[in-house]
């Protein structure tokens, strides 16, 4: 098994800097890349900010924080990324033709030993891979949101995934302090597949008027025990994110997974939920994109 110092993330958004976060506090040697230095630095403020409410609640020692973002770089600049960089994990839109295309040059610029992999939610590890000449060292680990704190991780095998890999994958996840559990390549892995469903039939409730936004959203957190409500958690996960997946899942899978009108509404309106300000709910603060 290759030796894992120096942690690629690219992509600074939500996941991008909790994966930063965590790999930092696994012990790597980080560097988060985004095209934009704003939003490198956006990034930075949610991990200093997931930081002080774990010192304050004693989740890491006096001083870990500042070794925790010690460890990070932020660039804008993908050769700062690349250079002896042992694994990169993306994190970047959920768009297939986005996450292809990085894969290709991630490929060309990375050293033949780095291993690659996607935090994609739903998009076929196969296909990602498929873009570069190392598809045996391309791998999906879909994270949680929030990162730092949720504590489940699926690892996707792809077709040509080989053994040592997955088990480079695994051993990083555990340095991370994070379960994780194995999903074979199909659209919406074990996670997506029920969520979006979900989700997206709450919007349709909402459209259809049967309740109202809060009563939907209640109904979850009291009869089930839901810690949010379904469309609390989409403008939580980024209501384009959530179109991205459903949309995908649509194409691929059936169509059960037909976005709902509503939720094509509030995303062609801009209305992203918490990263906007504006989702099915309204923020007083934006968050990182
Ligand atoms: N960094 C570190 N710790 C954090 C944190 C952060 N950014 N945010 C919250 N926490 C900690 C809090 O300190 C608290 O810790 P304790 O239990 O020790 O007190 C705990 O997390 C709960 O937080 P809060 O009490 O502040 O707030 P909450 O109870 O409302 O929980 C939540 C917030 C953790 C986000 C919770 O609402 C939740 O679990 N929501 C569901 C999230 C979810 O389903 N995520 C998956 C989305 S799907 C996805 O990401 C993948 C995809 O492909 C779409």
């Amino acid at each position: 098994m290759i030796h894992i110092k120096k942690i690629g993330v690219v992509g600074a958004g939500i996941m991008g800097s909790g994966i930063a976060q965590v790999a930092s506090l696994g012990g790597f040697q980080v560097v988060m890349h985004d095209l934009d230095s704003t939003i490198v630095e956006k990034g930075f403020d949610s991990i200093k900010k997931s930081l002080s409410i774990m010192m304050k609640k004693g989740k890491i020692d006096p001083g870990q924080d500042r070794k925790i973002l010690s460890n990070i770089a932020g660039t804008s600049h993908i050769e700062e990324v690349v250079e002896g960089v042992d694994l990169i994990i993306e994190a970047i839109p959920e768009n297939k033709e986005l996450k292809t295309a990085l894969f290709h040059e991630l490929d060309i610029k990375s050293p033949q030993h780095t291993i690659l992999a996607t935090n994609t939610s739903s998009i076929s590890i196969s296909a990602i891979a498929a873009a570069t000449k190392r598809p045996s060292k391309c791998v999906g680990m879909h994270f949680a949101n929030p990162v730092p704190v949720m504590p489940g991780v699926e690892l996707i095998r792809g077709i040509d995934t080989d053994d040592d890999t997955v088990e480079v994958a695994k051993y990083v996840l555990k340095r991370m302090g994070k379960e994780f559990y194995v999903s074979l390549d199909f659209p919406g892995f074990l996670g997506n597949r029920l969520l979006m469903l979900f989700i997206n039939e709450a919007f349709n409730i909402l459209w259809q008027g049967i309740g109202n936004r809060e009563d939907i959203d209640r109904n979850c957190r009291l009869a089930f025990r839901h810690p949010m409500g379904p469309l609390e958690l989409a403008d939580f996960i980024g209501l384009d994110t959530v179109l991205s997946i459903s949309d995908y899942l649509f194409n691929e899978i059936s169509e059960k997974y037909r976005p709902s009108p509503l939720l094509k509404q509030l995303v062609t309106a801009g209305h992203l939920g918490r990263k906007t300000g504006r989702g099915v709910y309204e923020y007083e603060t934006t968050n990182t994109k």
